[in-house]
């Protein structure tokens, strides 16, 4: 590393990003919606938590192997999507698509991709690519862009659907937005909608905004109507729709708050997990992210029943660092501790894990 000093930890990586990426660049990845309430509570909710350690089991061989609707993982730890990878390392999604792989793991290719969708499905054809699209009020772009992802070999389709509008990152809008910086970048997957040299800021043109009579729940019967692959739906953060997205057959989702990027105010998504869990059983798969950067943070998650965490800003953090290499160092960091904490609690599969290993500290007002 330039300055000497080795990354030892997932904030190691975020402090380099800050200090390395143009000031806008790093205000709108790092931003929160609003006052960043939800952004810091993400991450303070997991220190809420404490570990009850089981001692003297065998632990000599820790197997962190999982499987995301049906497809084997190396470890519970995928990455969720952020938009313009290539504002943090111009390889973009191909460097991040290539750690994934070599990791073992699944990445979900976000719809405001630098690089596009068929430019990474062949690159790894063998590693686990979900396709995220966001409930645009011109249905056509989603059900281009679905068509592709199958097209491709994408394996699952994901809908943000906590977007009904964008939420204000004011650090960001202090600096006049991301158009000052985002002449230079296209997004890879949106070309045709946007084309390559039109200058972007806050704002999508008409046919990329999503609005309010798109995200409804008619919008996911449709999708689930129009395409053969499993459907996920990111951002959901109540009982009530957990149960709403069983009902609708979709197969997976995926307890977020956008990491604190939308509604300022929600609770951490951490802390609304073990109910959704509890509420919808075995009918689809569970997962979460927000304020994941320890190997005992995933732990805690895995123990509360998400079948899997995703990861976000730490993957474009590593990116900024040194491109395939530095998300792979993130995502083995991670995998790491994960391994660590497993065999300091007793647990040497992924199915030991459970929600015995948990109890909440009663002190934790004080935090
Ligand atoms: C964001 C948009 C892309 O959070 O959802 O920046």
């Amino acid at each position: 590393m330039a300055d000497g000093k080795q990354l030892v930890c997932l904030d190691d990586f975020m402090a380099r990003a800050k200090d390395t990426l143009p000031t806008p660049v790093w205000e709108y990845y790092s931003s929160g919606a609003d006052e960043e309430n939800t952004l810091r509570e993400n991450r303070k909710a997991y220190r809420r938590y404490w570990l009850k350690p089981r001692v003297l089991r065998d632990v000599s061989v820790i197997d962190m192997a999982t499987n995301v609707l049906g497809e084997r993982i190396a470890m519970p730890i995928c990455i969720s999507p952020t938009a313009l990878h290539g504002l943090a390392h111009p390889e973009a999604e191909i460097a991040t698509c290539k750690a994934a792989a070599e990791m073992g793991t699944a990445m979900i290719m976000s719809a405001f991709s630098s690089k596009s969708l068929e430019e990474i499905a062949t690159l790894r054809p063998k590693s686990i690519k979900w396709q995220n699209v966001y409930t645009w009020s011109d249905r056509e772009v989603t059900k281009d862009m679905i068509a592709r992802a199958e097209r491709a070999g994408f394996k699952a389709i994901v809908i943000s659907v906590d977007v009904p509008v964008f939420g204000i990152k004011r650090r960001l809008t202090k600096l006049g937005g991301l158009a000052m910086i985002i002449t230079l970048q296209s997004f890879g997957n949106l070309d045709k909608y946007i084309g390559k040299d039109l200058r972007i800021g806050e704002h999508f043109p008409p046919e990329l905004e999503t609005s309010c009579l798109a995200s409804t729940w008619k919008y996911i019967a449709w999708v689930k109507t129009m395409t053969r692959l499993p459907v996920i739906l990111k951002g959901i953060m109540t009982v009530e729709d957990a149960l709403l997205a069983a009902e609708h057959k979709v197969q997976g989702i995926v307890v977020s708050n956008h990491g604190g990027r939308q509604l300022d105010g929600v609770p951490a998504s951490i802390d609304v997990l073990s109910d959704i869990v509890d509420a919808v059983g075995d009918r689809l798969e569970v997962y979460v992210d927000g304020g994941i950067r320890t190997g005992t943070d995933v732990l805690k998650a895995l123990a509360l029943g998400a079948r899997a965490v995703f990861i976000g800003r730490p993957v474009v953090y590593g990116l900024t660092s040194n491109g395939e290499e530095g998300v792979k160092t993130v995502l083995q960091i991670l995998g790491d501790e994960l391994s660590r904490a497993m065999a300091l609690t007793g647990c040497s599969r992924i199915s030991d894990i459970s929600r015995d290993l948990l109890s909440k500290a009663d002190q934790w007002s004080k935090l």
